[in-house]
């Protein structure tokens, strides 16, 4: 497994585990069998093949997420002190009481002393993150906290975070010097895939300097990446509302999708690998792929080990340039029958 390039105790598996699939059967239809046996075979699996980061939410499945990864982790005997376990707050009024009281929520659920990440899942555009971060900062001293994270942050508003981290860690003590060094926002999770390349702009150049983290969620542009859909298919649960499985736009992905599957055909590996392997090149990057499978764990895993040459990433990188999927207001009508007839 290789390990992103980051300062913490546990080092972070470039691949982790996405858990919002876990008690989530109206996102993801994956019904009962999944939540009750699978995800806990996916988990021990993961174990088993040296993923450490795994991530989860207050708001998945409302703490049923938690819930199963936290005895699934149990039950296959992990060790805390050799994972990278990061939950994130939902956001409501998280002002520095609450974030207090729900990340120890979040910590009972999953059943466990410390989160090694927790993570702001978006900006409150009412709330700063003074406050957040004040409550941040005290979970850290007591240990609830191992690293502070946000999620869905930009650059600017991710900057802001940290100085508000560091103005909560000087007011916590007398003077500066006493202080030590302040804690950072190590991590941002935002959505990074071939079809969704927006931190490479400034999210990714700001790691690199400063040795953050960023996870990039929904790397397989949820399964879009596996080169598996057809425009003749109706996708169901959190899929149907997502416009890139518009069949106009599964059309448009199909030169996308010959290019994963060329490059993946070179490797013996399938278009899902060559997706994670695109993404998880820079070492500042840790995704976090979903799997409603064991067989679809263990081949996520295994990207880490696929090396993509240059020429193919940049084949790759063109390829999904070229791709031009209608979304945003001009998909919304097209979503919305497309939500009313699953
Ligand atoms: N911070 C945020 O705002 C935010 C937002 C979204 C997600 N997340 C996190 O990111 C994680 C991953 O994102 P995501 O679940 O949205 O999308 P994803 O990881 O891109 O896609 C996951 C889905 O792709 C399919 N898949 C997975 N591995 C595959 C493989 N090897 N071959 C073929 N298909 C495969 C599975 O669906 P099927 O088998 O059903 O096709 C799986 O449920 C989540 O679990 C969650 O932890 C965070």
């Amino acid at each position: 497994m290789r390990h992103a390039h980051v300062d913490t105790a546990v080092p972070v598996s470039q691949i982790g585990l996405g858990t919002w699939q876990f008690g989530s059967g109206r996102e993801w239809g994956y019904g009962p069998d999944y939540d009750d046996h699978e995800a806990a075979a996916i988990v021990r699996r993961a174990l088993e093949l040296g993923v450490t980061l795994f991530d989860t939410a207050e708001i998945y499945g409302r703490g049923a997420s938690e819930r199963i990864l936290g005895s699934a982790l149990r039950d296959a005997g992990a060790d805390p002190d050799a994972i990278f376990l990061a939950s994130k707050l939902f956001p409501l009024l998280p002002v520095a009481p609450v974030v207090e009281q729900r990340a120890i929520a979040s910590a009972r659920r999953l059943g466990v002393r410390r989160l090694d990440l927790y993570q702001v899942h978006q900006p409150n555009p009412a709330v700063s993150d003074a406050t957040t971060m004040r409550g941040m900062h005290a979970l850290i001293q007591l240990g609830v906290v191992g690293h502070a994270g946000v999620s869905n942050y930009s650059l600017r508003r991710w900057q802001q975070a940290d100085a508000a981290l560091a103005v909560a860690h000087r007011q916590a003590h007398d003077t500066a010097s006493l202080a030590g060094p302040a804690p950072v926002v190590l991590a941002n999770q935002v959505q990074y895939s071939l079809v969704h390349r927006g931190p490479e702009d400034e999210l990714l150049p700001f790691a690199r300097r400063e040795k953050r983290l960023v996870i990039a969620y929904s790397p397989l542009a949820q399964g879009l990446l596996s080169a598996r859909h057809t425009s003749g298919e109706r996708v169901g649960g959190v899929r149907s509302a997502n416009p890139l499985f518009l069949p106009e736009n599964l059309d448009a992905a199909r030169p996308l999708f010959a290019t994963l599957r060329e490059i993946a055909d070179a490797h013996d590996a399938t278009p899902a690998q060559v997706a994670l392997a695109w993404v998880i090149r820079d070492p500042q990057v840790a995704a976090i792929p979903g799997a409603s499978s064991v067989e679809q764990l263990e081949s996520n895993v295994a990207a880490a080990e696929l090396r993509l040459r240059d020429d193919e990433v940049a084949a790759l990188t063109r390829a999904a340039l070229d791709f031009r999927p209608v979304t945003g207001w001009r998909s919304a009508p097209k979503v919305l029958r497309s939500l009313a007839g699953r």
